[in-house]
């Protein structure tokens, strides 16, 4: 079978990548690089000893993203092209939505014209807003999306929906993500964003090898164990198996929801001080005042993913520290 990644460049993608070659998968991969690095095919093929068939460039590129599918007998698409910065879109909305939403569009444009029937589309917990209740099932309604971020993923999901509606022989799958984290045991991939890191444990990281000074936690007086905010952190080694599955799985006709998260959540300090002792390391850390749109607590009920795909999260939260660390000091 020979499988699309839309964005297998990035940290999710190229996880994504590896596990689909070590299953025996054909990959090809469509990257603009535009968050992320050319360096990473090649560490892809160090680990696996296998290679992608790799196009540079923006899926925005209608006529581009037509010739791969041209070229190319695909069998399935998983897309996970994006722009996710959160603060970043609430400045930048059009690029927002022209990037993430339009390049759904194309794909699924060119999947109906090729008759590729099986995409797998990286969503996010954030879809269900603030949550009423936790843990979150799949049958939890969706919420009030607090930026262009985070409102472009239930549009594509929507979107995804409505083309099925259309398209009665496709699967589609919405893979809602909790908080992705960690690298490959090999060090060799993992997160590196470009700048100063949006999210916690790339901003853990780039502290401990002292390239930032100190963590600012955001808010201290969450109605929290510590009163900080509780995510549900999975590993993003974990996280890329399960589309392994999803595309084994999920291959009957239909739209399927399915998250992806551990069911524990764990607060700021919980991993700083995971981090700290997995490591050895200090990580300097000050509370900040809440950042804007954040929420107390959010974890999964990963029963569905469990019952329909047999996934679990294996990795534990020292496994994400020490896989980030070891990451980390292969690329400083
Ligand atoms: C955020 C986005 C989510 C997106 C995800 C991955 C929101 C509400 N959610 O998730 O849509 O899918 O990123 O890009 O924006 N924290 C600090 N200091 C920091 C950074 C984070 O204390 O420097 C805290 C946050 O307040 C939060 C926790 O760490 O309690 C996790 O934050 P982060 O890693 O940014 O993920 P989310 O906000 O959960």
């Amino acid at each position: 079978m020979r499988i699309l990644v839309a964005g297998g460049a990035g940290y999710i993608g190229s996880h994504i990548c590896v596990e689909l070659l070590e299953a025996g998968y054909e990959v090809v991969v469509i990257d603009d690089f535009s968050n992320s690095r050319p360096e990473v095919l090649g560490y892809i093929k160090e680990i696996t000893g296998k290679d992608v068939k790799f196009y540079e460039f923006n899926i925005l590129d209608e006529e581009k993203t037509e010739g791969v599918f041209k070229e190319n007998k695909l069998d399935a698409v998983i897309h996970c092209a994006a722009f996710k910065a959160v603060g970043e879109s609430v400045s930048k909305p059009i690029e927002y939505y022209t990037n993430n939403l339009m390049t759904t569009l194309i794909m699924t444009k060119m999947m109906t014209k090729y008759h590729v029937n099986n995409i797998v589309f990286s969503s996010s917990a954030t879809v269900y807003g603030d949550p009423k209740v936790v843990p979150l099932t799949e049958n939890c309604p969706l919420g009030e999306t607090t930026n262009p971020y985070g409102t472009s993923k239930a549009m594509m999901e929507r979107i995804l929906t409505d083309v099925q509606f259309a398209n009665p022989e496709m699967s589609v799958t919405l893979l809602r993500y909790f908080n992705p984290i960690g690298a490959h045991a090999s060090g060799l991939i993992g997160e590196n964003p470009k700048g100063i890191p949006n999210n916690l444990m790339p901003y853990i990281m780039k502290v401990a090898t002292g390239e930032l000074p100190c963590l600012g936690v955001f808010g201290d007086d969450y109605d929290t164990p510590d009163g900080t905010g509780v995510r549900d952190y999975i590993h993003v080694v974990d996280l890329a198996k399960g589309h392994v599955l999803a595309i084994e799985k999920y291959q009957e006709p239909g739209v399927h929801i399915c998250n992806l998260g551990t069911g524990t959540g764990y607060s700021v300090l919980d991993i700083v001080h995971a981090f700290e002792k997995v490591n050895g390391i200090e990580v300097k850390y000050e509370i900040k005042p809440r950042r804007p749109g954040d929420i107390a607590t959010c974890y999964a009920d990963p029963t569905r993913a469990k019952e329909e795909l047999g996934w679990v999260a294996e990795k534990t939260l020292e496994d994400m520290c020490r896989d980030t660390w070891n990451f980390a000091k292969k690329h400083q």
